[in-house]
């Protein structure tokens, strides 16, 4: 396999020498998050038109306006508490954070009176950029590591939300063979990395399948995130009362793992190209997995959590307000070309059929709220 030479093939490379063949979680997170080198750990903007994709949050603040909506609904659903605190996991560089502040400031002033925000970031470099985003609401900010946030000293009530973090944790990639299931592994000779499939380095790769009912056929390839249930166990054990919103592009495990999907969904991004090759460029571009919900949500079933909603990002936005949004822009004093301009992007978070819309799903689970009655819930324009 080719390789574009970065320090991380160095490392990886004495990794395997030392310790042989390693799984590709392994080289993933090394990839993504070895300090000072890694995709998310290392300087530079990764987001937006100058960085190497698009999130929703990029497109328009009215992501985050419909998301402090739904935000609100939530705390009027837990009795209006006089205390309510937002977590924000993978916050990047505060952008979204920044447009529900600023909506429930303007909106809310009751709930944004006793509101506080906890910003929880594996690349503590970010927290400068978060800082000044979120100069405005300055007195309600915390930053915990992810550690702090793992380690069970840290206990709030509240709304947990999350943008694309679960895609950005490490996977380990495993393939169905006629002897049973293996796992992939990474391995390097003269500097050229190569992948083995072996047996699994731990039993809990076939568990995840069995636990999500998931039968893969032979040949077939698949990833499997055994870090989205530790992280969803950090959550909810943090989660005294109230709710944790996932957004992510990814499906239910039947779709995920469907045989039709017979390379799994490993994805690179550089530069707003998609790369299929991860061995290129290490540490310089994205490396990504879809989503499996169906694990979130009987994992989350399983620590006590309720799964209040599951769908697409547009049914999600357009039950939860867009469409008020979209009437504000259109009341506004602005131009008429810029309410175009607007239109046109919000079209883009909404967009079913490749777009935003149906790709990105939403996941709502609460823990200790009596029949939470939430925007989402309600039909489509209702
Ligand atoms: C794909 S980016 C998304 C950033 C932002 N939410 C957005 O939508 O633009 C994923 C972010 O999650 C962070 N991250 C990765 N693992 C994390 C963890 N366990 N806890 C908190 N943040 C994490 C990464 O450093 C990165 O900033």
């Amino acid at each position: 396999m080719t390789t574009e030479i970065t320090p991380l093939n160095d490392i990886i490379t004495a990794r395997i020498a030392q310790q042989g063949r390693i799984t590709f979680a392994d080289f993933m997170a090394t990839c993504l998050y070895e300090p000072g080198l890694g995709y998310y750990t290392s300087p530079g903007r990764k987001v937006g038109a100058e960085g190497d994709f698009y999130t929703s949050i990029t497109v328009h603040a009215a992501f985050g306006r419909v998301i402090a909506r739904e935000i609100a609904q939530m705390w009027r659903s837990m009795g209006t508490p006089a205390d309510f605190t937002l977590v924000e996991c993978g916050a990047g560089n505060g952008r979204l954070a920044c447009d529900i502040m600023n909506y429930l400031a303007g909106r809310e002033a009751q709930l944004y009176g006793g509101l506080r925000l906890v910003l929880v970031e594996q690349e503590p470099s970010l927290e400068a950029a978060q800082r000044e985003m979120l100069a405005a609401h300055v007195g309600r900010l915390a930053w915990l590591s992810t550690d702090e946030f793992a380690s069970g000293n840290f206990t709030f009530s509240g709304c947990l939300y999350s943008n694309e973090l679960i895609d950005a944790l490490p996977v380990h990639r495993v393939v169905m063979t006629s002897d049973g299931l293996r796992e992939v592994y990474v391995t390097c000779t003269d500097g050229e990395f190569a992948e083995e499939a072996g047996e699994p380095s731990t039993p809990e790769l076939e568990a995840y399948l069995n636990r999500v009912a998931v039968k893969l056929h032979p040949g077939q390839q698949a990833e499997v995130n055994l870090n989205a249930p530790v992280w969803l166990a950090s959550a909810s054990n943090a989660l005294q009362r109230g709710f944790i919103l996932t957004i992510d592009y990814g499906y239910p495990a039947a779709e995920l793992y469907t045989p039709l999907r017979k390379l799994g969904t490993l994805l690179c991004y550089y530069r707003h190209q998609t790369e299929e090759n991860p061995y290129l460029r290490l540490g310089l571009q994205d490396i990504t997995a879809h989503v499996d919900f169906t694990t979130l949500m009987k994992c989350g079933e399983e620590l006590g959590l309720q799964n209040n909603w599951f769908g697409e990002q547009y049914r999600f936005l357009m039950s939860a307000g867009i469409i008020e949004e979209i009437e504000d822009i259109e009341r506004s004093a602005i131009a008429e070309e810029e309410k175009l301009r607007l239109r046109l992007a919000l079209k883009k978070l909404i967009l079913p059929d490749g777009g935003m819309g149906d790709t990105f799903k939403v996941l709502i689970q609460s823990k200790d709220v009596t029949t939470p009655r939430l925007l989402c819930q309600r039909r489509i324009g209702g």
